[in-house]
């Protein structure tokens, strides 16, 4: 989604603005631009496409200045274009905006029968025009923004730069994130804080309905209701929030990479060696719970539902799961014993938000699941549990994934010990084995040379099937969507004994088949659904342990995963569904990190 930056400085702002909007490339953009005042004057450079063809505009044509906003755009109103691109800028000033300005049309409207002459089809330009046209009215620049700000309806984050103004920034915040830097008479503005991060360590983040006056001198926040108001500052473990790739290639292969000291780590914080059970914040209650409702959005809802699994065995729990953007529009039934789930890597998905807005004070307890503590997600929940996995990067999430896993077993069973569902002793066993899955993800990471040469083949299909049964369903729906994210391949995942009502009149010799099936329960039905494809002349690449590769025979391609016990499955399997992607992804020559049109925390609706 779009990216945010601005910054009052000491020196020429534009690079620096740069190399903070390279830092918001992860977020997913198309288009990008700088504004800055200089000597007064507001002027601004913009261009489609990645930041480097904006570099290449600034060389030619700089952008001297002290003060600045810039952005990176991830296209909702109108195409990428350069005249969609912000900064958009009508008569003494420019605006960056992320998210929807809902009441644009109306405006757009209104601003056009008084005159404006519109130059874009953004929503965002309505903006400025609004905001000049205060100032032609006379009003001053903070005034001007705050009249502006009472006209807007939707979910955004913006900022304002003023001709004539080198020491004045107006940002709000209203739905979107937004954080504000402190320097050494200089102050910056980012939507997160890994913009920041190599400028300062000291941060305030605006709370919702906020909105704030910059100057070199510090910051002003007012709330909602316009009264001045004190947020506090903190201190930001700058390593954590340095993006760099460690020497790997793409962020996604450093981030798959860390999988096994991510889970380690977790694990110490929410059940250590020497501790018998697990210390989950205080205030959970599964023992009253009736009904457990999950909702999330794309690999988080596989997560999710995965879960399901586990809450319905360990706890018997009745689970209710559901994509965010479907939930809340289909009136579903909330109870005063139910406990809602809500599980995001970024905290800021704009439709597990919603969701949980509309939720709240109809069920009896809100749970976030979440790897950025201090989202909104975080925020409005009642009990929030950090995954721990630091900041992910790449857009096809791998990390986040393993570690939501494990927090929701770790919920899972300490829900079925609270219900009495669970044994003491069923209880510590099922821990152990969790204890020992990023050992046994270190060991499914080390078949990446074989997944490598196995994905050859891959690379030159057009469609691509998934299947899995149990908790390898919602494994094999993962593993298609890495593959669709990152290598633009069409890939389907199907139950697989829901294949033959259908998806099998897809088989044939051209179609690669991939089956997760661990030697578990239902390996002989997945087997059995496997022989119906084979017989057919797919070709399937049998993901299994030792002996559910031997019991299975002759299959085209096989891949060798570590036995593992059936509560950790998943975790392990996950590793290669990412590979899988990945290196399908290399060899197709795609854009890994930054897949076209994907956005890593879709923060409108
Ligand atoms: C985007 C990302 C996905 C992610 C989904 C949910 O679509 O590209 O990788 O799974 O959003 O994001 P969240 O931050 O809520 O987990």
């Amino acid at each position: 989604m779009c990216g945010i930056v601005g910054v009052l400085g000491q020196h020429e702002v534009s690079p620096i603005i740069l190399d903070a909007l390279k830092r918001l490339e992860y977020r997913g953009y198309d288009s990008a631009g700088i504004a800055t005042v200089n000597q007064g004057k507001l002027d601004r450079r913009r261009a489609v496409g990645k930041l480097i063809n904006l570099s290449d505009t600034l060389v030619h044509q700089p952008l001297p200045g002290r003060s600045g906003i810039g952005h990176t755009r991830w296209a909702t109103h109108g195409g990428p274009s350069v005249d969609n691109a912000h900064p958009h800028q009508a008569g003494r000033v420019a605006v960056v905006h992320n998210g929807i300005i809902e009441n644009f049309r109306a405006l757009r409207e209104e601003l056009a029968e008084q005159g404006a002459q519109f130059t874009s089809q953004t929503d965002t330009e309505t903006i400025v025009q609004l905001a000049s046209h205060y100032l032609d009215q006379g009003m001053a620049p903070v005034q001007a923004a705050r009249a502006t700000l009472k006209r807007l309806d939707g979910a955004f984050a913006l900022a304002f730069l003023f001709e004539g103004e080198e020491d004045l920034i107006i940002c709000a915040r209203r739905g979107s994130p937004l954080c504000i830097g402190h320097g050494e008479d200089e102050m910056y503005l980012g939507s997160d804080a890994i913009a920041l991060s190599e400028l300062t360590d000291r941060i305030t983040y605006l709370e919702e309905g906020d909105w704030a006056i910059l100057t070199r001198n510090g910051v002003h926040v007012f709330d909602a209701d316009d009264h001045q108001t004190a947020r506090p500052m903190t201190r930001i473990n700058a390593a954590q929030a340095r993006v760099d790739k460690s020497g790997h290639r793409h962020f996604m292969a450093k981030e798959m990479a860390e999988q096994p000291g991510v889970l380690k780590a977790a694990m110490e914080v929410y059940s250590g060696v020497d501790h018998g059970g697990i210390d989950l914040p205080e205030g959970l209650d599964f023992a009253a719970a009736d009904r457990l409702i999950m909702v999330a959005c794309g690999t988080a809802h596989y997560a999710c539902q995965v879960a399901k699994y586990w809450f319905e065995q360990f706890a018997g729990l009745p689970v209710e799961l559901d994509i965010a953007s479907e939930f809340r529009y289909r009136a579903p039934v909330l109870g005063q014993k139910n406990m809602a789930l809500f599980v995001s890597q970024s905290g800021e998905t704009a439709d597990t938000l919603a969701a949980l807005r509309h939720v709240r004070g109809h069920v009896a307890q809100v749970l976030a699941v979440v790897n950025v503590p201090t989202s909104s997600i975080a925020r409005e929940a009642d009990v929030v549990l950090p995954i721990h996995a630091g900041p992910e990067i790449g857009v096809a999430s791998t990390k986040a994934f393993t570690a939501q896993l494990q927090v929701l077993a770790l919920l899972a069973l300490k829900a079925g010990f609270a219900r009495g569902h669970l044994s003491e002793d069923a209880y510590r066993t099922r821990l152990e084995e969790l204890r020992a899955a990023p050992g046994f993800v270190a060991q499914a990471l080390d078949r990446e040379d074989e997944i490598r040469r196995l994905t050859e083949h891959l690379a030159r299909a057009r469609d691509v099937l998934f299947l899995g049964r149990g908790v390898m369903y919602p494994l094999a729906l993962e593993g298609a969507l890495k593959l669709k994210e990152i290598s633009y391949i069409h890939a389907e995942a199907y139950a697989a004994g829901e294949l033959k009502h259908g998806p099998i009149a897809l088989i044939d010799k051209d179609l690669p088949v991939i089956v997760f099936a661990p030697h578990d329960a239902l390996f002989e039905k997945t087997v059995s659904n496997m022989q119906e494809v084979m017989a057919r002349q797919g070709q399937v690449l049998l993901i299994s342990d030792a002996k559910g590769l031997a019991e299975a025979g002759e299959v085209p391609f096989r891949l060798q995963m570590p036995t593992v016990p059936d509560l950790i499955a998943p975790i392990v399997y996950a590793v290669p569904a990412q590979l899988i992607a990945y290196h399908t992804a290399l060899h197709r020559g795609t854009d890994v990190d930054q897949p076209r049109n994907l956005a890593k925390s879709v923060t409108v609706e």
